[in-house]
């Protein structure tokens, strides 16, 4: 296919790290590109009713503009950033819009101005400390046919290998993966945790079976201490547990004997937070090397239970029956309906909605509206600088 070039006016953006422009009539999904920019983009997919475009040149730039820090991004290079090109307090103003439109559209909520915490709307999607580089405490690398780490460009199988990544932790960058190489088709998974303790593992390349393991990491959280297989979840951000656990304690605020669900809830970091604040922790969690960890991190206290399952299933079964808080920390494709639904109709006083996708959560909070369930409180983080993705926390509580 020839190289399709299109000059374009760049609109408002749109959930997936992109803009939406318009080229005789067609929508156009343009990546690169900042709202207001005069840009000429390159056509890379086309589809019914809409393009795909990544901005090549800049022919009248956004004031938001940078030169990007790291010399990997930009089109048909590194897909591991989105806004390498946008100032970091642009970056949260862009996570903030995407956030709004998201819950006007998807979640039915038009008016969010009550439930803020920051001085302004554009401010919803809050910094964590320590700037928009060197944050990312896991990283997966990819393999080329050359044996050589990198990462996949974006929406393909192409590897772009990198000297190192700007936005991986130093004890990351410093780990001596990116200066050898590796079984072609191989991946790399390589942690630095709370505690500094590094690990790499590779996994083969069809099978995804674990071909060079790594001993555990400690993670440190709420005066508790994990030990953790380096291929388990832990939150990616340094500052995230932190931030996260102090605001779903600030809004479902439980007291004593309150019965309280962490679903989703991986080690256990939230119940380590709720426990000491209420009766019995109920832990939901389907990966066995999480509800391992959690169950000897939190031993030591008596009213956190680890059930290991999915949970739906776990929510269809009617004995269990009543729960006055609840925390759901699912992942990207949110709870869903079922789940939702579970839920409500167990009538809890408050949950606390822990969101990695905006979309899904503004689904779910859709489906809580239809139970009787209003978003009474609001909080996003800049949890993954550089790319599209944030954090959201919502407070649904009975109207
Ligand atoms: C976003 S992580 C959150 C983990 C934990 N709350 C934390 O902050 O560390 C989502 C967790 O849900 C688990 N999970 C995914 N699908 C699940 C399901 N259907 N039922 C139970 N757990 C699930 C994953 O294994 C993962 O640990």
């Amino acid at each position: 296919m020839a190289t399709e070039l299109l000059e374009l006016e760049i609109g408002p953006v749109a959930h997936g790290g992109i803009c939406v422009a318009r080229h005789e009539g067609q929508v156009v999904f343009v990546r690169h590109a900042l709202p207001g920019e005069r840009v000429r983009a390159r056509v890379t997919d086309r589809r019914k009713g809409f393009l795909r475009a990544d901005a090549v040149e800049i022919l009248l730039p956004s004031p938001d503009r940078v030169i990007p820090p790291c010399p990997f991004a930009g089109p048909g290079a590194c897909g591991g950033c989105d806004w390498q090109h946008a100032s970091w307090p642009a970056q949260r103003r862009l996570k903030s819009q995407v956030l709004r439109e998201q819950l006007t559209r998807l979640g039915g909520v038009s008016d969010i101005s009550d439930l803020l915490v920051v001085p302004d709307l554009s401010e919803l999607v809050e910094a964590l400390p320590g700037g928009p580089l060197s944050w990312r405490t896991r990283v997966q690398y990819a393999v080329d046919a050359e044996g050589r780490a990198g990462f996949h460009r974006h929406r393909s199988s192409g590897i772009v290998p990198v000297d190192r990544c700007r936005i991986a932790h130093p004890a990351i960058q410093a780990l001596p993966v990116l200066d050898r190489t590796w079984p072609p088709g191989a991946t790399i998974e390589a942690v630095v945790s709370s505690s500094g303790d590094t690990a790499a593992v590779t996994r083969a390349s069809r099978t995804g079976r674990v071909t060079s393991p790594a001993a555990p990491v400690r993670e440190h959280a709420a005066g508790h201490e994990w030990t953790l297989d380096p291929g388990a979840f832990w939150q990616v951000h340094p500052h995230a547990v932190e931030a996260f656990t102090t605001t779903v304690l600030d809004m479902l605020r439980p007291v004593e004997r309150e019965r309280a669900w962490d679903l989703y809830g991986g080690a256990g970091v939230f119940a380590a937070a709720l426990a000491p604040h209420c009766g019995p922790v109920t832990v939901v969690e389907s990966d066995h090397r999480a509800v391992a960890s959690g169950r000897r991190a939190l031993r030591d206290l008596r009213n956190v239970t680890f059930v290991r399952g999915d949970v739906a299933q776990v929510l269809s079964n009617p004995s269990w029956r009543t729960v006055d808080v609840v925390v759901l920390d699912p992942p990207r494709s949110g709870a869903g309906r079922a789940v939702v639904s579970s839920i409500a109709s167990r009538g809890p006083r408050a949950v606390a909605y822990v969101a990695c996708d905006p979309a899904a959560f503004a689904r779910d909070v859709r489906t809580f509206g239809e139970h009787g369930y209003g978003l009474t409180a609001l909080r996003a983080f800049d949890s993954f600088p550089m790319t599209q993705h944030f954090e959201t926390i919502g407070l649904l509580t009975p109207r």
